[in-house]
């Protein structure tokens, strides 16, 4: 065992890995921004009780999941544990929005909740999010949705939208009171961790993953049997406009969410199956942006979890293009020189500074799947050459160092 290691929950992330989030990154910054979105940055801690008052005092959250702590001088912060209140409240404090009524953001980066790690559920984990604010159109839902299946489609990873609506306040209360009624009468039917929910949170009982829950609760009135014809019509209208624009879309009428602050509109990417763990999800949040002291607007977003969708990811493992062997302390020193020269004309080289062994050196550098190596021991020194093997097809050939030499024997010179 060795005699550090990280926080429970934690990852450390290989090459390949933080290859595969550099390149999911890269393109939700272009897709969002090609949408209309302008990229953000915000604090990865914020006063603990912007997320109680926006992530919801009842949601799990805030009173289970949340690495609290006091500064100095006893003041109560807590890392972020998802991105729509630090964002929104940047929005207000930077008056972002006034402007122009509402406007549209992305962001990326680390986030923490204190959960049971398995996996793809960490408790430091990297989401990247689109905030879209100022319209309560269906067509800016139907936005959101798209920019996340437009996403995970240009990734090629094969998904689904589930998609739901919590409808009105109105709506939800009588549908809260009557599931609640039902589960009162049916506890038998439901798992009995489930229970402790029917008085606090009894929306949070129909995405329980409980076998008993899943299957009991088929019985259960549904959401849609609360619509108004308004909230009836608007789904529908949403569901056209997604059909229309080829988003693989599916009801899904338990689909709730955890979050307190949903209204309206609610939705979840998952794999094709729809058995793992969601990719992302999210919904609409009209009062959120008034409770935290902005003006009243409506708004709609969602946020993906990285670490799900760069698993997800069916990429090679990021080969080196050129491996340099310097072999001993003089060669290493006048490598340095022609190594330098390469990276300067944008020449991609690893070189190994601690292989003398020219064997072992060459095992290493085939192992990685290098497309050449760049042989320079003593005999090398001595007629001013290096060796230059392809490690594809086993052809090597000695070549004369200079640029334009070095750049013909890698294939570079067209
Ligand atoms: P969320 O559903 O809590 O929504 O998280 C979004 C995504 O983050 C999840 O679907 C999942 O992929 C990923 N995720 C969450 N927790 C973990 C974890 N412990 N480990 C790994 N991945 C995780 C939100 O956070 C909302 N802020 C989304 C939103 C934006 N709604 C409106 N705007």
């Amino acid at each position: 065992m060795p005699k550090y290691q990280k926080p429970k929950g934690t990852r450390d992330l290989d090459e390949n890995t933080t290859f595969k989030f550099e390149v999911i990154r890269s393109l939700f910054v272009a897709i969002s921004r090609f949408l209309g979105y302008g990229h953000v940055e915000i604090p990865i801690f914020e006063k603990t009780n912007l997320f109680e008052r926006s992530t919801g005092e009842s949601s799990e959250i805030v009173t289970k999941q949340m690495y609290k702590f006091q500064d100095k001088k006893n003041r109560e912060f807590a890392l972020r544990p998802e991105g729509t209140p630090g964002l929104i409240r940047a929005a207000i404090e930077n008056n972002w929005l006034n402007s122009h009524n509402g406007d549209k953001f992305s962001y990326f980066g680390p986030f923490f909740r204190y959960e049971r790690p398995q996996k793809g559920r960490y408790r430091q984990f990297f989401q990247l999010g689109a905030e879209s604010i100022g319209s309560n159109n269906v067509e800016s839902d139907a936005e959101s949705i798209y920019l996340l299946s437009f996403l995970l489609k240009e990734l090629k990873i094969k998904h689904v939208i589930k998609l739901n609506s919590l409808g009105e306040k109105e709506e939800r209360l009588r549908y809260i009171e009557s599931l609640q009624q039902w589960l009162t009468n049916n506890k038998i039917k439901i798992a009995k961790e489930d229970c402790i929910n029917i008085e606090k949170n009894p929306l949070r009982i129909l995405d329980s993953k409980k076998s008993a829950t899943v299957k009991g609760i088929k019985q259960a009135p549904k959401i849609h049997e609360f619509w108004s014809r308004e909230t009836s019509d608007r789904f529908k209208k949403l569901t056209g406009l997604l059909q229309a624009a080829n988003v693989n879309y599916q009801v899904d009428e338990f689909l709730v969410r955890g979050l307190d602050y949903y209204t309206s509109t609610v939705f979840e990417a998952s794999g094709h199956d729809g058995a793992q763990d969601a990719y992302g999800g999210g919904g609409r949040y009209n009062d959120l942006i008034s409770e935290l002291g902005g003006k009243n607007t409506p708004a709609i977003g969602f946020a993906c979890g990285v670490d799900r969708i760069a698993s997800a990811l069916k990429f090679d493992q990021i080969k080196p293009f050129c491996i340099f062997i310097p072999l001993g302390e003089k060669c290493r020193e006048k490598a340095f020189g022609i190594i330098s020269k390469m990276w300067s004309n944008s020449v991609s080289v690893k070189p190994y500074w601690n292989e003398s062994n020219l064997g072992k050196a060459l095992k290493r550098a085939n192992s990685i799947g290098s497309k050449y190596v760049i042989v320079f021991g003593e005999k090398e020194m001595q007629n001013n050459t290096l060796l230059v093997k392809n490690m594809k097809n086993g052809n090597q050939k000695e070549i004369p160092i200079n640029m334009s030499s070095i750049m013909s024997a890698l294939g570079l010179d067209e």
